[in-house]
C-alpha cells in the first residue's frame, strides 16, 4: 500500500476538534452540548459587511490580486493607523485566514531544524504550522500562578539556541487571555534585536482588551522595521470566521515578497470574503463598545462562577475571549470524553477544550482546560454548574 508522509503523521490532530464526533454522538442521544470549546463567537457580523455582500453587482467573481485586493490594504492601512501602527497597504499581504499567514510566514523565514520560542500555553495550531514545516517549537512556558505572565527576560534568553529564527507571541492570547504590556514588548524587541530574531505578533484578538487597559503592537515598536510582523485577521474582530480572510503586515521589504510567492503559488484570497472584510471596516466603534461590554460581563460571570467550585483554580484574562482553567482531575482529556459520553444535568452537557494540546511540554496543561466564553451570560451559569456537578461524580 502507498504510504503517507512522515510530516503527515507527525501533524497533531487539533485538541479543539477532536471530541467532534463524541459530541456529534451526544447530540444524536438528544443532549444538549454548551460549546466552550471552541472560539467561534456567537456576535452578529457588522451588518455592513453582509449588505455589501447582498448588495454587490460583480458578475464574474474572479480572481483578486495575489497579495489582496489594492482598495482592501488601502482600507486597511487607514484601520491600522487608527490604532496607531503606521504601514502602507504594500506593507499587507491578504491571505486567507491569519491561518494561511503564519503557514506562508512559517515557510518564509524558517527552514526545517530552524527554532521558534512561542511562549506556552500557546493557540494549538502554532504546533501545527510548526510541524508542517519542520520548525521546532521552543516553550517559554508561563504559569497559571503568575496569570500566564512572560518568564524572565533572563528565563527567555537561555532558549535562543544558533537555531533559533524567531520569537511568536500572541497578544493578547489566545489560550490565557493574557495581555502583553509595552515593558515586556520592549523587552523582547531588544532581545529579538541584539540576537536579530524576527519578532511575531499574533494579534488577531487586538479590539479585545478589558479593564480601560491598551494594546500595544510590535509594529509600534521603533527601530525594528525588519524584525517584526503581524498577524491579524477579521475572524474574531468582526465575528467572520467563515470568511477566512486575514493578513500578515511586515515592513521588511524581504519577507514581504517571499511571503508574496506563497501567495502567489495559491492564486488570490477569497474574493467575496474581501468585500465583505472591506466593507467590514466601516463598522461603527458603538459596535466594538457593545461588543467589549458584553464579553466583560461574559469573562466575569465565568470567572465568579468557577471560583465558587472547589479545587478550580482560574487566571484572570485582560483580553480575548479564553482563559485557561485547572481542574481537580489528573486527566482533562478523559474528563472532556466523559462530560460527553457519559454526563449531563437534565439533558444539557459541555464540551470543553482539553488544555494540552496548548502546551508542547507533554507533562503541562494534563489537568487543565481551555473555555471559550463565547456564549451569553445565562449559558455560561448552566455550563459552569453541568462542570460543577460532574466534579462532584467524575472518578479520573
Ligand atoms: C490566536 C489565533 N490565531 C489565529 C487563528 C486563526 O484565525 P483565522 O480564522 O483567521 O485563520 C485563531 C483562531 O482561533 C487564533 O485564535
Amino acid at each position: 500500500m502507498p504510504t503517507i508522509s512522515k510530516k503527515g503523521r507527525l501533524m497533531p490532530e487539533s485538541p479543539i476538534r477532536k471530541l467532534v464526533p463524541y459530541a456529534e454522538q451526544a447530540k444524536k442521544e438528544g443532549k444538549h452540548i454548551y460549546h466552550l470549546n471552541i472560539g467561534q463567537p456567537d456576535i452578529k457580523t457588522p451588518e455592513v459587511a453582509l449588505e455589501a455582500v447582498k448588495n454587490n453587482t460583480v458578475e464574474i467573481l474572479s480572481y483578486s490580486r495575489s497579495e489582496g485586493s489594492e482598495t482592501y490594504r488601502t482600507k486597511l492601512a487607514a484601520y491600522y493607523k487608527k490604532h496607531d501602527i503606521i504601514v502602507k497597504p504594500e506593507d499587507i499581504v491578504v491571505t486567507t485566514g491569519a491561518s494561511e499567514a503564519l503557514l506562508f510566514l512559517f515557510s518564509s523565514i524558517m527552514d526545517p531544524g530552524d527554532e521558534v520560542i512561542i511562549s506556552e500555553p500557546f493557540y494549538a495550531n502554532y504546533i501545527a504550522f510548526s510541524t508542517a514545516t519542520g520548525v521546532n517549537v521552543v516553550p517559554a512556558i508561563c504559569h497559571i500562578d503568575d496569570n500566564f505572565a512572560l518568564p524572565s527576560i533572563e528565563t527567555f534568553e537561555k532558549l535562543i539556541t544558533p537555531k533559533t529564527k524567531s520569537i511568536l507571541i500572541c497578544n493578547p492570547g489566545n489560550p490565557t487571555g493574557y495581555l502583553y504590556s509595552k515593558e515586556e514588548i520592549q523587552q523582547l524587541a531588544n532581545l529579538a534585536k541584539e540576537h536579530d530574531l524576527f519578532l511575531i505578533a499574533d494579534e488577531v484578538y487586538r479590539e479585545f482588551v478589558y479593564d480601560g487597559e491598551t494594546h500595544y503592537s510590535i509594529l509600534q515598536l521603533e527601530g525594528l522595521d525588519e524584525h517584526t510582523i503581524v498577524i491579524d485577521s477579521v475572524s474574531k474582530r468582526y465575528s467572520m470566521c467563515g470568511a477566512r480572510v486575514g493578513c500578515l503586515v511586515s515592513r521588511n521589504k524581504t519577507v514581504l515578497q517571499t511571503v508574496l510567492k506563497y501567495a502567489q503559488a495559491r492564486l488570490s484570497p477569497p474574493t467575496f470574503a474581501q468585500i465583505a472584510s472591506e466593507a467590514a471596516l466601516d463598522t461603527p466603534q458603538s459596535y466594538f463598545d457593545d461588543v467589549i461590554a458584553e464579553y466583560v460581563d461574559r469573562r466575569d460571570t465565568l470567572i465568579k462562577e468557577l471560583q465558587n467550585i472547589e479545587g478550580v483554580k482560574v487566571g484572570s484574562p485582560k483580553g480575548a475571549f479564553y482563559c485557561i482553567v485547572e481542574l481537580p482531575i489528573k486527566n482533562s482529556d478523559d474528563f472532556a470524553q466523559w462530560l460527553l459520553e457519559h454526563f449531563d444535568v437534565n439533558g444539557e452537557t459541555v464540551m470543553i477544550a482539553p488544555a494540552g494540546g496548548f502546551y508542547s511540554t507533554p507533562s503541562l496543561g494534563l489537568n487543565q482546560v481551555r473555555i471559550a466564553y463565547v456564549l451569553n451570560k445565562e449559558s455560561l451559569i448552566k455550563a459552569v454548574n453541568i462542570i460543577k456537578e460532574a466534579l462532584k461524580v467524575y472518578k479520573d
